[in-house]
């Protein structure tokens, strides 16, 4: 059987600006597709790179006083950093200054030339060189650059050049967009390409002679190749036309260019025009996402709103970054970037949610079977609901990533997360674990058979928390390894692994409350000593059996709207707590907090949920605070 192969391209980068968040972005996605591939058996080629002639990276060079490719060296180095930062596992970075692409850009100028598809004239218009871009008089608007996002200034060009006939190809071209409803996705941006081409294409100007940087034209040396013929050949180089046949014949269609949606016109149109003028077949899927936005704007560096992801890296780490890249932007569609929107997700879904779902497990684990995962009796219906869930997760999570869905797949995965995190506290193992060791077996297995799962499901997500979690959990090699196919059978975790507690996958990010202003002691509060209650004895208070505890969970309670159920750690124990909280605490501050609770307290039904114990808050006024020991004391330790 012939191996299954997967192709997929982000653009290349020009080196002229510094890399942003928004770069970020199409990589990063592109990096998750290439992963799951991988993890779903195929041979992967993940393309990237840098698109480094033209006359904007001349005349950057010149204004500094050096040569282009002394201009473009070290920003193209330090694009690759940001990848290694952000843990991009491409397979090719192609450079179009590199030998083997300038050979096949000339090769196919003068394949087409030969055809008869590319002729000499006189060119007569306007070019935008920010956007690389030729534009008609009627096209500019108020005499500037028609780009919404661009709207610089334009200028008027007059040469002698090389025209490619795209006119000839628009039936063409149509005909193979309607009947094949995957090459422009999604949808939206098919409507907008089919009506340009509709309003008539223009043969394009393909070659420049007033500057020199780029690919001469095989045929005519004064020329220079246009930049955006020389950069979208950039995808037959790296899949290794004229130079691997073999590798061509392997990865030739492309499954997937990602791009972002000013550049669709470039990659659905010009692009498939020169591939049919070439009679070679068109890559499968050209999706159109959409921007990552500052305050509604694109982030420009013209626009001075860019956000450099090294820094966010340094302060958050690669995989919240990524995490939040991939689950926060409905793909295909704008989405806003904020600090406060990454810190969020940081604090609820990877610490909350995730970091705690395996710490608990893990601290559980320790106490009830000195960190080896016991051999499962016999499942109850608890069990087989959450290994339903997690078959019914994988499926999904594979549709959606298979369809392009990218967020909707990220979030199938945090369903059996907090699915597992509620067969916690519905099995509570803290009392089977007095009453019925066997099923606590059994509910410690399936814990940890799900965590093996969700470690295997964030492998494309975020590949070092899955292999730090895969390493966690006892198991050897990298999560990169395995294959979704062996999560489609129940059990796969093996019975009597060791187990290791190591420290919170994801540390809570403490957020600067803008309103930290003190509030002064209200009179009621200096008043109330009158109304102090009766008088006890110390041994009255000695009965108090006071904890310090850490809060390793909190969620709002299901019927009431002022409570919120903790789950907390006291020493070796795990608690369930119902507190009043809800009007001065959101759940995802309060986690890894330490506070004091009343241990001793005799356990009650809050609205239908156990509380087993009370935790200390001061209270003044409608003001209130969590009371917590001033040093870091470690939980269990007395009160007194
Ligand atoms: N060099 C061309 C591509 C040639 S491909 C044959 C180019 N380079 S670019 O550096 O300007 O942009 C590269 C990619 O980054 C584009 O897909 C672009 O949409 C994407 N992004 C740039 N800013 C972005 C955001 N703010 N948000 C999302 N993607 C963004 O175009």
């Amino acid at each position: 059987m012939s191996e299954k192969t997967y192709c997929l391209s982000t653009p290349i980068y020009y080196p002229s600006d510094k890399l942003h968040i928004g770069h970020s972005y199409t990589t990063t996605i592109a990096d998750a597709i290439a992963r799951y591939r991988r993890m779903s058996g195929y041979k992967v080629l993940f393309m990237t790179g840098s698109d480094e002639h033209g006359q904007k990276i001349e005349r950057k060079a010149k204004e500094k006083g050096v040569t282009p490719l002394e201009y473009v060296d070290p920003i193209v180095d330090s694009f690759k950093e940001l990848w290694r930062m952000l843990n991009i596992s491409y397979d090719d970075f192609i450079r179009t200054t590199e030998p083997r692409h300038q050979k096949v850009v000339q090769e196919i100028f003068r394949r087409i030339w030969e055809k008869g598809d590319i002729y000499k004239s006189e060119y007569e218009g306007w070019y935008c060189t920010p956007c690389e871009t030729f534009w008609l008089e009627r096209q500019l608007i108020d005499g500037k650059c028609p780009n919404p996002d661009c709207g610089r200034p334009v200028e008027l060009t007059k040469e002698e050049s090389y025209f490619f006939r795209l006119s000839k190809y628009a039936d063409r071209l149509l005909e193979h967009i309607e009947t094949h409803p995957e090459f422009i996705r999604p949808e939206s941006r098919k409507n907008e390409m089919v009506a340009f081409i509709k309003s008539g294409l223009e043969d394009l100007c393909i070659s420049r002679t007033t500057f020199d940087w780029g690919i001469p034209v095989p045929i005519d040396e004064g020329h220079v190749i246009y930049v955006w013929f020389d950069a979208l050949s950039n995808y037959l180089t790296s899949a290794g036309l004229f130079q691997d046949e073999e590798r061509f014949a392997q990865f030739w269609p492309a499954d997937l260019h990602l791009v972002g949606k000013e550049i669709m016109r470039f990659h659905t149109i010009i692009w498939p025009i020169m591939l049919m003028a070439l009679d070679l077949p068109l890559p499968k899927t050209v999706f159109g996402h959409g921007w990552l936005v500052l305050d509604g704007g694109k982030m420009s560096k013209s626009k001075g709103n860019v956000i450099d992801p090294i820094e966010l890296i340094n302060e958050f780490g690669a995989d919240p970054l990524r995490y939040f890249l991939l689950r926060e932007i409905s793909f295909g569609s704008d989405g806003n970037f904020s600090r406060e929107a990454l810190i969020k997700r940081l604090n609820a879904d990877l610490a909350n949610d995730l970091g705690n779902l395996l710490h608990r497990s893990t601290a559980m684990l320790g106490k009830y079977y000195d960190f080896i995962v016991p051999e499962p009796g016999a499942y109850q219906e608890l069990d087989l609901k959450l290994q339903t869930l997690a078959r019914e997760v994988l499926d999904n999570y594979r549709t959606y990533f298979d369809n392009l869905e990218i967020n909707d797949a990220v979030a199938e995965v945090w369903r059996l997360i907090a699915a597992a995190n509620k067969y916690i506290d519905e099995s509570a193992p803290w009392v089977l674990a007095k009453t019925d060791r066997e099923r606590l077996a059994t509910v410690m297995y399936t814990l940890f058979e799900t965590l093996r799962q969700v470690a295997v499901l964030i492998g494309p997500l975020m590949p070092a928390t899955a292999d730090k979690m895969w390493s966690l959990l006892g198991l050897s090699g990298s999560v990169q390894d395995c294959r979704f196919n062996q999560l489609e059978a129940w059990g796969g975790y093996p019975a009597g692994t060791k187990v290791t507690q190591g420290p919170p996958l994801f540390p809570r990010v403490e957020v600067e409350s803008a309103d930290k202003e003190e509030t002064p002691v209200t009179t009621e509060a200096a008043q109330t000593l009158s109304d102090l209650k009766e008088e006890i004895t110390i041994d009255d208070f000695a009965k108090l059996d006071l904890r310090v505890a850490k809060i390793i969970k909190a969620e709002p309670h299901p019927n009431a709207d002022r409570l919120l159920k903790l789950q907390v750690q006291v020493g070796p124990e795990e608690r369930q707590i119902v507190a009043g909280i809800a009007e001065h605490y959101k759940p995802e501050e309060l986690i890894g907090k330490t506070i004091v609770i009343v241990a001793n307290l005799k356990p009650a039904k809050l609205r239908g949920e156990i509380s087993q114990g009370m935790l200390l808050a001061a209270s003044a006024g409608d003001q209130l605070a969590l009371i917590t020991p001033e040093k870091e004391i470690p939980s269990g330790g007395r009160v007194k």
